[in-house]
């Protein structure tokens, strides 16, 4: 295989991890849909507080090691653990031992991005002027796939033109 060809399919292997790698919204708004959801809501508190600003009330180190095992925290005797217990009718927040500090730094994250969401839109008619546009400009960080999938396109276009150029070439030989 020539090196040139050995580049090309690196370049598309690594864009194939590229895609495969989760952005931290989407990770952590995958877990959350999947388990705090039955109990959590961003907006509205359901048999679990809402979550919206919960990043503001508590530190991170906090909300880690609470998702992490909340009794532990409440048996510690941790002051924000304990009212929170009491005010949600001592029901206990199952354990999450097994999320990682990224996992639930996504969720925190996903958290924030919905919060905003709604409060942006709250009253879209109240400032006509700020009514956001339906539709959103391409950004290099958000639309990654979308830019991926266009360089793909391109590779594979130039990949088209070279092998219609080789099949001229040799076409015009054995004629010529
Ligand atoms: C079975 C229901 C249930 C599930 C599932 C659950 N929670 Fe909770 N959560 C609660 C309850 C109830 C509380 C109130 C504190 C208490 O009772 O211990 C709480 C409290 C919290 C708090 C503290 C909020 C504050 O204002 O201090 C955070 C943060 C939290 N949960 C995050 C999560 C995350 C993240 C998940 C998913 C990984 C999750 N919870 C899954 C029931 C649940």
């Amino acid at each position: 295989m020539s090196s040139k060809k050995v580049l090309l399919l690196l370049l598309l292997f690594s864009g194939v991890k590229f895609i495969y790698a989760m952005p931290p919204l989407e990770e952590g708004k995958a877990i959350f849909s999947s388990r705090c959801a039955a109990c959590h809501n961003v907006n509205k508190t359901l048999t679990g507080p809402a979550l919206a600003g919960v990043d503001q009330r508590r530190s991170i180190d906090w909300i880690i090691k609470f998702v992490r095992s909340s009794q532990t925290l409440v048996k510690n005797g941790d002051k924000d653990a304990v009212a929170i217990f009491n005010q949600f009718n001592n029901i206990p927040m199952p354990d999450h031992p097994d999320l990682t500090e990224e996992n639930i730094k996504s969720i925190v994250e996903y958290i924030r991005s919905e919060a905003k969401t709604v409060s942006e839109n709250k009253a879209p008619f109240a400032k006509p002027g700020k009514l956001v546009p339906p539709y959103k400009p391409l950004s290099l960080e958000k639309d990654y796939h979308f830019f991926l999938i266009y360089l793909a396109l391109v590779v594979l276009l130039i990949m088209v033109l070279l092998v219609a150029v080789k099949v001229r070439s040799i076409s015009s030989k054995s004629i010529g």
